[in-house]
């Protein structure tokens, strides 16, 4: 679809970024403007947006042994094939705005850039687990990684647990992702306060929804 138009199928809308840059706040408020102005729309997430998600995350987040990382990408892709299946499609073709926090481009950081597997490989399993899916608009909400890792406080889950090279690595993947993808992705400068990023974001939602 061309930024700018949406047709009655509805429009995806994915939020991405490393742990600690704000994005699940921020999607709070996207919804909440949304709703304001009557623009139907779901919020969901990976992994966890479906009913047999919500026990992969629990695996996915909290296991407690090894986890090899082809198993880990299965997992993540089991997750989405069951939500684009039963949740973000149907919201889609009854022509609702999808919010989802996380989706395709974190396979690619995490388990791409982060864990160094293959890319392209992680590309075609994903093509597979979407059914060809691929959302209208991502959001990358960038941030310095340090300031990132001060913000995660208490418990860490798995992946939040690990150092800060491997969130610099997502980092850089992201940005990476940004800039071979610049018409579906948009970059997001998270270092700024709460008021201002969602303001930058609601900005670049504007244009590309027309509401
Ligand atoms: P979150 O819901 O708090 O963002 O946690 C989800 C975690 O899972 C987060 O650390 C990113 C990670 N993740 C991946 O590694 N690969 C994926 O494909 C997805 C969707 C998430």
């Amino acid at each position: 679809m061309q930024p700018g138009k949406r047709d009655k199928r509805g429009y995806f809308i994915t939020f991405e970024g490393a742990d600690g840059c704000g994005k699940t706040t921020q999607i709070q408020l996207i919804k909440e403007y949304l709703d304001k102005k009557n623009i139907e729309n779901i919020l969901t997430r990976e992994p966890g947006g479906s009913d047999l998600g919500v026990h992969l995350r629990k695996i996915l987040l909290h296991y407690e042994n090894p986890v090899s990382n082809i198993a880990e990408t299965f997992l993540y892709l089991a997750d989405r094939a069951q939500h684009i299946e039963y949740k973000i499609k149907p919201a889609l073709e009854s022509g609702k705005i999808v919010l989802c926090d996380r989706h395709t481009d974190s396979t690619i950081a995490y388990q791409g850039y982060g864990r160094e597997q293959n890319i392209d490989e992680i590309k075609h399993l994903n093509s597979i687990a979407t059914a060809g899916v691929i959302p209208d608009l991502t959001i990358v909400f960038d941030i310095d990684t340090e300031i990132a890792q001060k913000r995660l406080q208490g418990e860490k889950d798995r992946l939040e647990a690990e150092g800060i090279e491997f969130h610099k690595k997502l980092r850089h993947g992201y940005l990476e992702i940004a800039k071979n993808d610049p018409k579906r992705v948009k970059v997001i400068d998270a270092n700024k306060s709460i008021e201002r990023v969602f303001s930058d974001t609601i900005k670049v939602i504007e244009e590309i929804l027309n509401v």
